[in-house]
């Protein structure tokens, strides 16, 4: 086995007790594969997790989940029923098991019943959480004239200048009382919870890329003076009563996450000081399992579009970040550090780990091309020089489209949706998809 390939097939226990067979992380991807308005699994997921289940991942996190239905990104994204609905609740937990299941590569109903992975040789199967807050497009789950929801009545400012299109897409939010922010922390709790019944391995919470939690770190949307505001202890409060909420009503083997932004990317927005003064307070809690690290939001969206070109030039774009992140952790901490954008080959993922940049690799939209990737990547008779992501072409964005980050961005989105979409129907992915199969592809009609 090569040096490369070792470092990547070496496993990584958690503090919780369980583990990653690897250090490839299958990154949470929005599959937009539920009804309309938001809704349970079906069996389109169930198909693409078993791709990925069989893909030889260490991890796999789930695309968001809404734990508000009111307030989710996308019209078919899933969402959890709320606390008290005993009927929709008995519901989504038979559809999440099977989710669980078919993430862990267990056998669903319609299949035979030989697939059972044993422990240590399937991935563990993460479910991320999201309160969408001020990013919660109009009429995503609520009707239009109903406001989104934020620390502060921040409106959202996708171009260079403030626009109609601000107003029109996302409206100002509404600023929450401090009994909302507690029914908010409730619900990760509830939600947590559930999918811990259902089976999952554990939940990452998301805080990063502008939704709700991430809003709150951030000082430029949360102008509150209150307990949740003022300064940055206030303003990671709410991630601190979640995950304390979460870690009491979950058994101690439950893998507990979060997803962290190393910068949001504008001016006045949370620096790389203020991300690390986080992450140090996420381990000095000491029950929290891994930290991914990613960065930006709708307005800046680093997460997939390099802000400098220094960036562009290297294969992981917030690996400076994590290295710090990594080094600023007491010492006998065993949080584990995930870190993911831009990696695309072999050598720079294992280089990632060997510099100590982080302890996994997190991968986006290579898996949506290659939902098999890790086996391409541990397979020692590949040589490093072609252990790489496959290449894809996206067609050019229709110049009648707004030129503003946004755009670019969900045009990316939705067009690696439209691969997800294809695995979910037993079909293979396709590089150069097309415009025009690719809206044919997309599993809405
Ligand atoms: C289609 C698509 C959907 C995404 N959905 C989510 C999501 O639900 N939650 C999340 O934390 N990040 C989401 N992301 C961001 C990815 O997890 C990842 O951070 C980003 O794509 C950069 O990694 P990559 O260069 O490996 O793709 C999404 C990205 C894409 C392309």
């Amino acid at each position: 086995m090569t040096s490369t390939v070792a470092t990547l097939d070496a496993p990584l226990a958690l503090p919780c007790g369980a583990s990653l067979r690897n250090r490839l992380v299958k990154a949470p991807l929005e599959e937009m594969l539920s009804t309309f308005g938001g809704g349970n699994p079906n069996d389109d997921v169930y198909r693409l997790y078993r791709a990925w289940a069989d893909g030889g991942w260490g991890m796999i996190i789930t695309g968001n989940i809404g734990v508000d239905r009111r307030h989710i990104g996308i019209m078919f994204d899933m969402v959890i029923p709320d606390p008290g609905q005993t009927d929709a609740e008995a519901r989504a937990l038979a559809a999440y098991t099977k989710y669980a299941r078919a993430t862990k590569g267990f056998a669903v109903d319609d299949e035979r019943a030989d697939h059972a992975p044993a422990d240590g040789q399937r991935p563990l199967a993460i479910a991320q959480l999201v309160h969408c807050g001020r990013q919660s497009m109009r009429g995503s789950g609520r009707p239009p004239w109903v406001p989104s929801v934020a620390p502060s009545a921040v409106r959202m400012q996708v171009g260079k200048e403030p626009s109609w299109l601000d107003w029109l897409l996302f409206g100002t939010p509404h600023a929450l009382t401090v009994d909302e922010i507690h029914g908010i922390v409730q619900r990760f709790v509830h939600a947590s919870v559930l999918l811990e019944r259902a089976g999952f391995d554990g939940v990452e919470l998301h805080g990063a890329h502008g939704y709700l939690l991430s809003s709150f770190l951030n000082p430029r949307t949360n102008l509150r003076t209150d307990a949740y505001g003022g300064d940055a202890a206030g303003r990671f409060r709410i991630i601190r009563e979640i995950v304390e909420g979460v870690r009491n009503n979950v058994s101690k083997s439950f893998v507990v996450g979060i997803k962290l932004n190393s910068s949001d990317f504008m001016q006045g927005g949370q620096t790389e000081d203020d991300a690390l003064q986080n992450v140090r307070w996420l381990a000095e809690m000491g029950t929290v399992d891994f930290v991914e690290v990613s960065g930006g939001s709708y307005e800046a969206p680093a997460f997939a579009q390099p802000q400098s070109e220094r960036t562009q030039q290297r294969e992981g774009f917030f690996t400076s970040f994590a290295h710090r992140a990594r080094l600023s952790l007491p010492q006998g901490c065993t949080m584990r550090i995930i870190v993911t954008g831009g990696f695309r080959t072999r050598t720079g993922m294992s280089g990632a780990i060997t510099a100590g940049h982080a302890d996994a690799i997190g991968l986006g939209r290579p898996s949506c091309l290659e939902p098999a990737l890790p086996r391409k990547m541990l397979d020692a008779s590949v040589p490093d020089d072609k252990a790489e992501a496959v290449a894809w072409k996206m067609p050019v964005k229709p110049y009648l489209l707004p030129n503003i980050a946004l755009v670019g961005i969900g045009w990316t989105t939705i067009w690696h949706s439209a691969q997800m979409h294809l695995t979910a129907r037993g079909q293979p992915t396709d590089p150069d998809l097309s415009m025009r199969r690719f809206f044919s592809r997309l599993h809405f009609w």
